[in-house]
């Protein structure tokens, strides 16, 4: 991962997390496999500007940590840490070598869109050695990865994202997400690895799987937007969640 690629996305990013489906899908269910955080030490990897570390403070965390490999997310999080102190610390580091930084015993490690960044096998292993290192004996990785790789004829525009993706993609292979928000539109690029790649991984660590699942949409999405605008959503769900455990 170029430390420099989400640099200039950084408020973009922050931008698309007001998306319906971010509000009334991705967000409230990595909540929810999250658990209850209260008293609990959090390291929230690839933090980006501080999205869901700020929740995971305000969920009732006792320490919460922020890590990401960009720093122009790292420094949209601590301005925001500095205009409303909540007690978050954030470092600028990439997960494969957050050694120096970040020592270990966390009860929790969350993130959201790491590993679809990894840009091959190699790099997928060491985010996972890392992320096992820091954590205690009992501690979970929650993680939300996205799965539009393997979606490559979903139609995604109307909830905001327009893919470019060829079709039987490979392990490890780019694709482009295109953002489109009320401003204008941006483009990431992701990798592509299997849901059971994710698994295989965990497992390949120390971890053990706790369970792989779907995005869901709460009632409020469909009380907002009604249940047809999301059918397709829900039919070809390209988030998901799992968990792991260290024993
Ligand atoms: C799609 S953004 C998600 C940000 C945040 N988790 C969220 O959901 O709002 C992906 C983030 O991963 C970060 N990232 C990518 N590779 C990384 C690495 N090796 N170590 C730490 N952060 C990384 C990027 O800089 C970017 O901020």
């Amino acid at each position: 991962m170029n430390n420099a690629e989400y640099d200039p996305l950084a408020e973009d990013y922050y931008q698309s997390k007001f998306l319906p489906f971010r509000v009334f899908s991705e967000m409230p269910d990595h909540l929810e496999l999250l658990g209850d955080l209260k008293g609990k030490s959090v390291l929230d990897v690839a933090c980006g500007e501080g999205f869901y570390t700020r929740f995971i403070r305000s969920c009732g965390a006792s320490i919460c940590v922020g890590v990401d490999v960009s720093p122009e997310m790292i420094r949209l999080a601590k301005a925001k840490e500095f205009e409303n102190p909540i007690g978050i610390q954030y470092e600028v580091a990439s997960v494969t070598s957050m050694g120096e930084v970040i020592s270990g015993g966390f009860d929790v490690v969350s993130t959201a869109f790491l590993f679809n960044c990894a840009q091959d096998q190699g790099e997928l292993r060491g985010m996972f050695q890392e992320i096992y290192r820091t954590l205690k004996v009992g501690g979970r990785l929650c993680a939300t990865v996205g799965d539009l790789g393997h979606r490559p004829t979903v139609d995604y525009s109307k909830y905001g994202m327009r893919t470019k993706i060829a079709e039987d993609l490979s392990e490890g292979a780019p694709y482009e997400i295109t953002f489109l928000l009320p401003e204008g539109s941006f483009s990431i690029t992701d990798y592509n690895h299997s849901l059971e790649t994710y698994r295989m991984m965990s497992e390949e660590v120390g971890f053990q799987f706790e369970g792989l699942h779907p995005c869901s949409v709460t009632d409020a999405g469909i009380e907002k937007y009604g249940s047809e605008f999301w059918e397709q959503w829900l039919a070809s769900p390209c988030i998901w969640r799992f968990s792991a455990r260290k024993v």
